[in-house]
């Protein structure tokens, strides 16, 4: 894939990448998410280096819960309205277990994803822990979302 980058280790990236990182990782640490036992932490750099965090929150009605990533877009839109978001981390770790296991966003998250980057005519860049690549930074979530359905399908 073109304009992707990938990094054998955490150390290997940029220096603000590294930070949302580690931001994502404090976020996945207070994770309300009894039921999965899966703890993800989301951290976004908007325009004026703002941060804003996010983690998943889960509800004894399963389909109630909210993906970190949804919790982080959503807190950024309403609280920022007016900043663009530059660049998201994703991490995930599971109970007990302090090394960080792979992540990488649901479908729907995407799509919301999707929905902000198109908004504000900006690509938003990924960091994230895959499965066989080691850490990548995508350079734009329409690469996480390929064939995609978008405002100009309204059209
Ligand atoms: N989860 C996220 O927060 N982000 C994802 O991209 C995938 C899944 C959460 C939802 C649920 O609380 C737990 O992880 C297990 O699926």
């Amino acid at each position: 894939m073109k304009g992707l980058l990938t990094f054998q280790q955490v150390e290997d990236l940029d220096a603000e990448s590294r930070y949302l990182v580690h931001k994502a990782k404090e976020a996945a640490q207070h994770a309300y998410a009894p039921y999965s036992k899966f703890y993800v932490g989301t951290a976004i750099l908007l325009e004026d280096d703002i941060l804003v965090i996010g983690n998943n929150q889960e509800n004894v009605a399963y389909p109630l819960s909210m993906c970190a990533e949804r919790v982080a877009l959503y807190t950024a839109a309403s609280s920022h309205p007016d900043k663009k978001l530059k660049k998201m981390a994703v991490v995930a770790h599971k109970k007990n277990q302090k090394e960080l296991t792979p992540i990488t966003p649901c479908g729907g998250c995407r799509q919301v994803m999707l929905e902000y980057e198109t908004a504000q005519k900006k690509p938003i860049q990924i960091v994230m822990l895959t499965e066989g690549s080691g850490w990548i930074i995508l350079p734009s979530v329409s690469f996480l979302l390929p064939y995609s359905f978008n405002q100009e399908n309204l059209i």
